[in-house]
């Protein structure tokens, strides 16, 4: 997987995202290891990687919303672990999939 960055944030800027050695397996097969990413408040951050390179599954460790099998970190300045619930109140995330009933209108 790559990443890059496109911008500068301030010297102060706390670190919005903080985390390392984020890893996670389904089933016999690990998806993400051992990711480190720390990515500045007014940061422009591009997480960049192919197909099933198990970007979503890392930003859905970063919501809070699956729980690594290692690593730690916070995000948003909660523990990413054990504060998820903390975090899922302040994160918008527009999914990929459409998860809702299709015939809801
Ligand atoms: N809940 C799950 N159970 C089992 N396997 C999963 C699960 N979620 C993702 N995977 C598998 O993990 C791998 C990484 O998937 P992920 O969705 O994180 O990749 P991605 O980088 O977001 O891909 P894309 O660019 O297609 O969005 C894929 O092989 C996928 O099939
Ligand atoms: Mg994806």
């Amino acid at each position: 997987m790559s990443q890059t960055h496109h911008a500068e944030p301030p010297a102060d800027a706390p670190l919005i995202i903080n985390v390392s050695g984020l890893t996670k397996s389904f089933g016999s097969t690990k998806i993400v290891d051992g990711i480190d990413m720390q990515v500045s408040e007014g940061e422009i951050y591009g997480f960049l990687g192919p197909n099933g390179s198990g970007k979503t599954t890392t930003i859905r460790m970063l919501c809070g919303l699956l729980t690594p099998d290692a690593g730690t970190g916070t995000c948003l300045g909660h523990d990413i672990i054990s504060e998820s619930a903390l975090i899922k109140l302040k994160v918008g995330y527009m999914t990929q999939r459409f998860s809702l009933y299709e015939d809801l209108s």
